[in-house]
């Protein structure tokens, strides 16, 4: 059987579409609400920080642009003291609540068109056969 492009196109975006569906889309809920109960505080309930504490602006694009998933997730796990001093919270949360908490509330208040450092393979895929069927 000989599939034309197109056809192989759209067989390969069904396939991305189903994994991220099953796979890359997790239930946010419960980390939007466990941000609120251990990260509010610092952070806002709508991410933007404080100043005087020196917590980033998560709903900033540039500042969402400079920071890969990874280093944000070892940032939570760890603890991360520059200007201001982010407690570890490795013996106090999962991993699988930390991966959560970055990749759904810190990630979930980027503006939606944010590009990432390191990008996000499965999103990038969409979107470049999002623009090659329009
Ligand atoms: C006691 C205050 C405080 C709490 C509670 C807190 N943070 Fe932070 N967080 C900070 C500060 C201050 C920084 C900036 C550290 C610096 O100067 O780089 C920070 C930085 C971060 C960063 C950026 C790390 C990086 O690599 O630049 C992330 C992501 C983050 N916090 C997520 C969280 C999450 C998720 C929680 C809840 C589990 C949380 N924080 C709870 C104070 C806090």
């Amino acid at each position: 059987m000989k599939l034309s492009s197109p056809a192989l196109l759209a067989a390969l975006a069904a396939t991305v579409l189903t994994t991220m569906a099953s796979a890359a889309k997790p239930d946010c809920a419960p980390a939007q609400e466990l941000f609120k109960q251990r990260c509010s505080a610092c952070h806002a309930p709508d991410g933007t920080g404080y100043a005087a504490i020196h917590t980033p602006n998560f709903s900033d694009a540039k500042w969402q642009a400079a920071h890969t998933d990874a280093e944000l997730i070892h940032s939570v796990t760890n603890g991360k003291t520059g200007e201001g001093n982010m407690p570890a919270f490795k013996d106090r949360l999962t991993a699988e609540q930390i991966d959560a908490l970055v990749l759904c509330a810190v990630r979930g208040f980027a503006p939606k068109t944010t590009a990432r450092k390191g990008g996000r393979a499965a999103h990038h895929t969409v979107s470049l056969l999002a623009n090659a069927r329009r």
